[in-house]
């Protein structure tokens, strides 16, 4: 449920050189098994629009800010993520949808499984039927 979608805090070193951020195999709850990125994001686009039966990912806005609207079937959240060092936690099973990209924006998302079209839910009816199941 949308209780298991945390904000995780990535450790920094911050010193007069600037700061790091670094993700270490224990930073995570999942393993990490591919990494993508969105980037030249048109300010009025809409991305998502799904859930994923098992995928887990941690979303984080490298640079700039966007929107991302979280549903379990119950309840709704909308979260603004614009920390480099605060990643949104996405469980299995959580439809999400991402929009308001700032300009320059740059979206990382860190997934726990290769990509495979058939993790994916794309129609919301389809994902409500998931959730009841
Ligand atoms: P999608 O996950 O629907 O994008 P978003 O959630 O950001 O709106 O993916 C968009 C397209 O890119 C879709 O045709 C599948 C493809 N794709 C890959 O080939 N590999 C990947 O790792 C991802 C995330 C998407």
């Amino acid at each position: 449920t949308i209780n298991d979608v945390a904000i995780l805090e990535v450790p920094r070193v911050h010193d007069e050189r600037g700061l790091l951020a670094v993700i270490e195999k224990d930073t995570i709850p999942f393993k990490i098994e591919r990494v993508y990125y969105l980037y030249d994001v048109p300010s009025d686009a809409f991305r998502g629009g799904h859930a994923h039966k098992e995928l887990y990912q941690l979303i984080i806005p490298l640079s700039g800010s966007f929107d991302v609207l979280i549903k379990d079937g119950e309840r709704s959240k909308t979260i603004n993520l614009n920390k480099p060092h605060k990643g949104l936690l996405l469980v299995p099973g959580i439809w999400r949808e991402i929009d308001n990209f700032s300009s320059g924006c740059v979206c990382l998302v860190l997934a726990s499984k290769e990509y495979d079209e058939l993790d994916y839910i794309r129609e919301f009816n389809a994902f409500l039927s998931f959730k009841k199941s």
